[in-house]
């Protein structure tokens, strides 16, 4: 067998799984095709919905972190803040987790509920998942989010 060849195929393959939908650089907030939010409505029962909700309503008490310091899982729908975070920060939160995530921005020893999803979802699963949350908000509040992507990609 053609060693080389068969790592380079590797590779494309991955390049191209990993380019079907992230990232979105253009920060625009047109919703991708009725497909990918079917998948990503599909992926969120199966994966999201048991912590954050069925209808995305998050746990009671959300704002209130348990005795052992760890939050509940907040909504994803316009009453949450999930909107107030931009692209990268939403998708990094679900593929490697809170804890991970916080910690490669200098937020140590974080105590968070959410572990990462990047075993089980592609990146392309992922980005499914959370287009169809944004699917579920106004448009302001979509524009709203945008901007924060542009700004956080900008560095400020
Ligand atoms: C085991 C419960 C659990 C599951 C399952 C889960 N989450 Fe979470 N999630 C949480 C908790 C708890 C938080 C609050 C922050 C923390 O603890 O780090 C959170 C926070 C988040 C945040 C940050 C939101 C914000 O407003 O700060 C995103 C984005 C997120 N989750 C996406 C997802 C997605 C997408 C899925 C499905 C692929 C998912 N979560 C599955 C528990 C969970």
């Amino acid at each position: 067998m053609n060693r080389a060849l068969f790592t380079g195929a590797g590779i494309a393959g991955v390049v191209l799984v990993g380019a079907t939908f992230w990232p979105r650089q253009d920060g625009t907030t047109d919703l991708p095709d009725a497909e990918t939010l079917a998948l990503g409505a599909a992926l969120y029962a199966e994966t999201c919905a048991s912590c954050h909700g069925t209808e995305l309503e998050g746990q009671p008490n959300w704002r209130q972190p348990g005795p052992d310091g760890i939050l509940s899982a907040p909504p994803h729908d316009a009453t949450g803040h999930t909107w107030h975070h931009g692209d990268d920060l939403l998708f990094a939160y679900t593929k490697y987790g809170g804890a991970e995530t916080l910690a490669a921005r200098g937020v140590n020893g974080f105590a968070s509920g959410i572990p990462g999803f990047g075993d089980q979802l592609t990146d392309g699963q992922i980005s499914a998942v959370l287009s169809f949350i944004k699917s579920t908000w106004p448009e302001d509040i979509r524009s709203q989010q945008a901007e924060r992507t542009r700004m956080e990609r900008a560095g400020s």
